[in-house]
Parts: structure tokens; C-alpha cells; sequence
């Protein structure tokens, strides 16, 4: 998408699509006031297939000041560095069933898995339990292509609605555990935890679950391939950061840049919004793309080139705001100790085919569904 982004970025930074009745915001400026104004810009949309669920993704404030304050303090600098010696046990142990064989799929083998297991363990989800959560995962994903108008549309939401009775039914009895004998995890203060004096409904604690799962998993999954993509096309990057390892930090947020796993978000307005000498009206569906922001020339220089020493580097990957994610410090840490361990133990990889990899079906995501890759295996 990123040339068909620069045209649009430079001869008309809002575009009106008129079949769907959507304005798209390409230049930096734009996207981040889209993101950070609520007053102008609402989180609560309603696309063709209905409003957006009830969660704090979706959520204005007040209300969404509430929900963000249950879960944040499961996500404290101190709790992810808690999480990381686990982290880096699951990564160990994804690549010691692989490495050997000197080929794997990085999507299926790896990546796809690390993710939606740290959630899993931050949850409080059992072991025995994780394969039906990835399951889960997977169709809560699917849902939300399709609010952002992807191809699987119908046979999502028919998996989901099957998934969404089955982890309702789940829900109820682990939540019921944790009623009876609580623990330090999320589910605990999900059952503890009060808005305007009331304990959270079944249908709320059920959106909790959801967002978890559809915010957490393919981002990082595309974070960690789009990383992998990025050093595959330029090697000199890769070579400095051999050369350099203290650059990895900065590495990641270039990754995140470049090839921004959100690709967009999307608000409506609250009120008629002047933008461009152009005025969208109130209510319209508004997509803020990231994607295209972070390359804006106006505040990256050289904004075609993956510069792992890109200092300062103010992207909007994450959002801005209000709603800045909330796992970003997570996703970071799972990236720094995913890329540590690939790049030691998948030496010299490449690419297993000469086809091109696959783009996802969707807008929003930005990220290969499969990598077939080839390495020397280390150990
Ligand atoms: C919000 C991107 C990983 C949980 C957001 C937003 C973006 C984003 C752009 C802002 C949405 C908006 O303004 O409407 C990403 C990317 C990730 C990532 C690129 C990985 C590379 C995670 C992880 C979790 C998470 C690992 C949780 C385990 C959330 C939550 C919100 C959020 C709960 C909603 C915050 C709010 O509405 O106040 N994320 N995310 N994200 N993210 Fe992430």
C-alpha cells in the first residue's frame, strides 16, 4: 500500500470514498489530532455490520476512563518485566521443537503462538486450556477484519457467534473459580473490579476477554514477521544491528514504523470537523491511517528508508492519546526477546520460496500470512 499512500498523501491527504461514505486521513498531522481528539473524534462507530462492540477500545470518555483504569494496572513496567523471564521460556521452547529441521513457517510455528500465549498467562488462562484460547483468538480476529471490511466477512461472524457461546460458557466457570478463590491475575480483578459502584455483567467481562485477545495477539504476531520482513529487504540494516545489538530497542520502533502493524483505526465525528479546507460532516466514519502518517516526509526525513537508528521517531504504531495501547511496553518487551532468540538461532535466513509472501485480507492489518523461512539452525 505504502507508494499508493504517497500519491494519496500528496494530492489529497482526505480523501471522501463515496460508495461507503468514508473519510481517509493520510497526512501525519491529521491522523494524530483524529486519534488524540475525542471531544471531535468518537471511538464509538457504526459500520455496515453494526456498532462496534461494547469495549474500551470502542468507548469514549467518561465511561472509557473507567475501563481503561480496571485493566491498567495489569500492564505496569513492573508487571511486564515479571512476565519476561516467561516470555523468554516460551520463545525457547517454540524454537527448540523447530529449529532443528533448518525451515519453518514463522507465522504458524512462532509467531502466532508467543503472543496469544503471554495473554493467555497474563489472563490467568490454565495451560491445559491455551490451545481452545489461540482457537478463540484466531476467530475474534476474523471479526474484526471484518469491521474493518475484510473478505471472510459472513463465515467470521458465524464462527464467531459459535465461539463467542463457547467462550461465554468458559468464561462463566473460570470466572466463577476466581470468585470463589481469587489470585493475582487479570481475571481476579476483572470479577473484583467496580464501575460507578457496580461489579461488571457477564457481557462486559466477556468484551474484556475479547479485546484482550483481538488487541493483543496479531499485532505482536505482525510485529515480530513484519521485523523479519523489514531485515530480509535490507540486509546493511541487519548487519549493523549484528554489529550493534544495543540498537534493538530502536530497531523495534523503526519496525513499528515502517511497517506498522495497526495500519489504521477508525473514529466518527462527534461534529461537523474542518480539515484541508474540507468539511466532514458529523457522524461519518473517519479512518485515521497510521500507516501512511508514519511516512509522512513532513515529520520523518527519508521516510522510504528503514533506518534502525531512526532517533527521534515519533510514530503513531501505537495510537496517541486517550487510547495510546496499552500493551505497548508488553509487545516490546516480546519483540526484544522474540528477535533475540531468532536472529541467534535462525542464522542466515531467507526466504523458503521465491513467491512473494502473502499480504493479510485486511485494512487494517499490515503483515505476511504465512513465512515460509529457510536458516542454519543455532543453537
Ligand atoms: C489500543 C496498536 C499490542 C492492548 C491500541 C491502539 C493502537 C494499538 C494503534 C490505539 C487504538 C485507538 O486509538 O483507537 C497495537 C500494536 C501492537 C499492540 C501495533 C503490537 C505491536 C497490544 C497488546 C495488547 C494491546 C500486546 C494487550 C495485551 C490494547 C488495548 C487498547 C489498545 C487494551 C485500547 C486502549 C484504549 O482504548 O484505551 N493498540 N497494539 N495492544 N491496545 Fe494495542
Amino acid at each position: 500500500p505504502f507508494p499508493l499512500y504517497a500519491r494519496l498523501r500528496a494530492d489529497s491527504p482526505l480523501l471522501h470514498e463515496p460508495r461507503e461514505d468514508l473519510w481517509i486521513l493520510f497526512d501525519y498531522d491529521s491522523v494524530k489530532w483524529a486519534l488524540q481528539d475525542h471531544d471531535a473524534f468518537s471511538s464509538v462507530v457504526t459500520t455496515e455490520t453494526g456498532t462496534t462492540p461494547d469495549w474500551l477500545l470502542f468507548s469514549d470518555p467518561p465511561r472509557h476512563t473507567k475501563l481503561r483504569g480496571i485493566i491498567m494496572r495489569a500492564f505496569t513496567p513492573r508487571s511486564i518485566a515479571n512476565l519476561e523471564p516467561h516470555v523468554r521460556e516460551l520463545s525457547r521452547e517454540l524454537l527448540d521443537v523447530t529449529v532443528e529441521r533448518g525451515e519453518l513457517d514463522l507465522v504458524a510455528d512462532y509467531s502466532s503462538q508467543l503472543p496469544a500465549m503471554v495473554i493467555a498467562k497474563m489472563i490467568g488462562i490454565p495451560v491445559e486450556d491455551r490451545a481452545r484460547f489461540l482457537r478463540w483468538g484466531d476467530i475474534i480476529m476474523k471479526l474484526s477484519y471484518t469491521i474493518a471490511g475484510g473478505d471472510e466477512s459472513k463465515r467470521a461472524m458465524v464462527e464467531n457467534a459459535a465461539a463467542r457461546d463457547e467462550m461465554r460458557t468458559y468464561l462463566a466457570g473460570i470466572l466463577d473459580e476466581r470468585r470463589r478463590a481469587p489470585r493475582d491475575d487479570l481475571l481476579t480483578r476483572l470479577v473484583e473490579a467496580e464501575v460507578d459502584g457496580e461489579r461488571l455483567d457477564a457481557k462486559e467481562l466477556l468484551g474484556f476477554f475479547q479485546l484482550l485477545l483481538a488487541a493483543g495477539t496479531e499485532t505482536t504476531t505482525n510485529l515480530i514477521n513484519n521485523a523479519l520482513l523489514c531485515f530480509m529487504e535490507s540486509p546493511d540494516q541487519l548487519a549493523r544491528l549484528k554489529a550493534e545489538p544495543g540498537l534493538l530497542p530502536l530497531a523495534i520502533e523503526e519496525v513499528l514504523r515502517f511497517r506498522s502493524p495497526a495500519q489504521s483505526m477508525f473514529r466518527s465525528t462527534k461534529r461537523a470537523v474542518e480539515l484541508h479546507g474540507r468539511v466532514i460532516p458529523e457522524g461519518k466514519f473517519v479512518l485515521p491511517m497510521i500507516g501512511s502518517a508514519n511516512r509522512d516526509p513532513k515529520q520523518f526525513r527519508e521516510p522510504e528508508r528503514f533506518d534502525i537508528g531512526r532517533d527521534p521517531n515519533p510514530h503513531l504504531a501505537f495510537g496517541h492519546g486517550i487510547h495510546f495501547c496499552l500493551g505497548a511496553a508488553l509487545s516490546r518487551m516480546e519483540a526484544r526477546v522474540a528477535l533475540t532468540d531468532l536472529l541467534e538461532r535462525l542464522r542466515d535466513f531467507r526466504l523458503a520460496s521465491d513467491e512473494p509472501w502473502q499480504p493479510r485480507q485486511a485494512l487494517h492489518v499490515h503483515g505476511p500470512t504465512r513465512l515460509p523461512l529457510r536458516f542454519e539452525p543455532g543453537v
